[in-house]
């Protein structure tokens, strides 16, 4: 069978690695748009971008691919996955409305109270002077309600840093027309998780839970990032809990969106505060998490392109997702000067040099003059797995050191709190 992955960072890369394991796939070819130099390694890099809905189904439709995964948000807010179907092609992954539980903090808050998922107490306004009158005096979280790459969200510690919060989504429009709905929260405490789980409409089945270290330097400061490393699982997140994240968030989930008329088929991810009162949601993704799938999937023995078949077709059971002992880590390297403005073009070295254990997946790379070089901000995501949290911490470090790009950074702390 032929596989299309859609996206160009370190996910995809994991993406592509898992699906050319699988049986299903068996040699055949794999495509990935767009792609970077670590997917080149693997398949076919197609120069399509993913928000090139029909460009997307046009090619799939040539190679007769069959399976399509799709990592980012953009796609499938853009309604790839019903374009996809409408072409009578099978593509893992959320509908146009089932994917509103990201694309739309307000939706997936009105959701959560309907079907009585624990999230923190929230409001929502379109209207600036009526956000500002409603706000206490105490801390609160302003976010803005669409797509916003991860930077919509800001925790604020008084009602003045709200306003202003507040200004700058809804006046200065700072995330466009993400902001033109905004949710205001409750601050809620406490460690955080995720767990994505596999869906079929239906049936949901968990994958190991994960932690992300999304702050640039060590000791959770600085500047929030994309995502600076991972581990899997949390040793605080025992399989007690995690039976109790799927029974009250995402089984409810799952059940809510088929009642609508919109099952959710795909990953469904959600992003968790453990707080006194049991967990929470922070706020569902309609997708892989970048880098939790980096950490995760090394981590699971089932053949992902059957788990991909078994969720589109509606017949997913626990049995195919099968989880591999121990733990996973994951480091991510960054350009110098991430998250803010950063160099591209970094030749890098010493990628052969890493030792058998540790996988090494591309995030922001690319090939230039037969030399593979920097791209983006997180550069490349270096993981391993080991009996437990730190045996896997110590093998992702022994790659990271093996690795050279100029200004390399990246946290010297990435499972610490394990
Ligand atoms: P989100 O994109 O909604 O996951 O928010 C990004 C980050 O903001 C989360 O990982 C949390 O650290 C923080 N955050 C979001 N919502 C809340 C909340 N209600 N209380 C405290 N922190 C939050
Ligand atoms: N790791 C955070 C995300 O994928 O949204």
């Amino acid at each position: 069978m032929k596989v299309l992955i859609i996206g160009s960072g370190g996910r995809e890369h994991a993406l592509a690695w898992k699906l050319a394991q699988s049986e299903r796939v068996g040699g055949g070819e794999i495509f990935i748009a767009p792609g970077n130099a670590g997917t080149a390694q693997i398949g076919t890099n197609v120069p399509i971008a993913v928000e090139d809905v029909a460009g997307l189904v046009a090619f799939a439709r040539e190679k007769k691919i069959g399976l399509t995964a799709v990592g980012p948000e953009i796609p499938l807010a853009l309604g790839l996955v019903d374009a996809f179907q409408a072409a009578g092609l099978t593509v893992f992954g959320p509908t146009q409305a089932a994917a509103q539980l990201e694309t739309s903090k307000a939706f997936a808050k009105a959701f959560m109270q309907e079907v009585g998922i624990p999230t923190a107490v929230s409001t929502t306004f379109t209207d600036y002077q009526q956000a500002v009158s409603y706000l206490p005096d105490g801390p609160v979280v302003v976010k803005a309600s669409g797509l916003a790459a991860g930077k919509g969200v800001i925790v604020c510690a008084d009602r003045a840093e709200a306003e202003a919060a507040l200004r700058q989504i809804m006046l200065d429009r700072a995330f466009g027309a993400a902001g033109d709905e905004v949710v205001i929260e409750e601050r809620l405490s406490g460690p955080e998780v995720s767990l994505l789980a596999f869906c079929d409409g239906q049936t949901a089945v968990p994958l190991p839970p994960a932690r992300d270290h999304k702050r640039v330097y060590d000791g959770d400061l600085g500047p929030n990032t994309g995502g600076m490393g991972v581990y899997a699982p949390p040793p605080d997140v025992d399989a007690a809990l995690v039976e109790e994240i799927m029974r009250t968030v995402i089984q409810p989930a799952v059940q809510g969106m088929a009642q609508r008329g919109t099952p959710y088929v795909g990953v469904l991810y959600a992003g968790l505060m453990l707080t006194p009162a049991g967990p929470k949601v922070l706020e569902f993704n309609c997708r892989f998490g970048d880098p939790e799938t980096q950490a995760v999937l090394p981590l699971l023995d089932g053949d992902l392109a059957e788990i991909m078949l078994a969720c589109a077709a509606q017949r997913l059971t626990p049995e195919l997702v099968r989880v591999h002992p121990g733990a996973c880590a994951t480091v991510v390297m960054a350009a110098p000067g991430y998250p803010g403005n950063y160099p591209k073009g970094l030749p890098i070295t010493g990628l052969e040099a890493v030792p058998p254990d540790v996988l090494v997946f591309h995030a922001g790379t690319t090939h230039t003059n037969g030399q593979i070089v920097s791209s983006g901000g997180r550069v490349l995501c270096v993981s391993a797995r080991g009996a437990d949290v730190g045996t896997a911490v110590t093998r992702a470090y022994a790659g990271v050191s093996a690795i050279h790009f100029d200004g390399a950074h990246y946290r010297k702390d990435i499972g610490r709190s394990a």
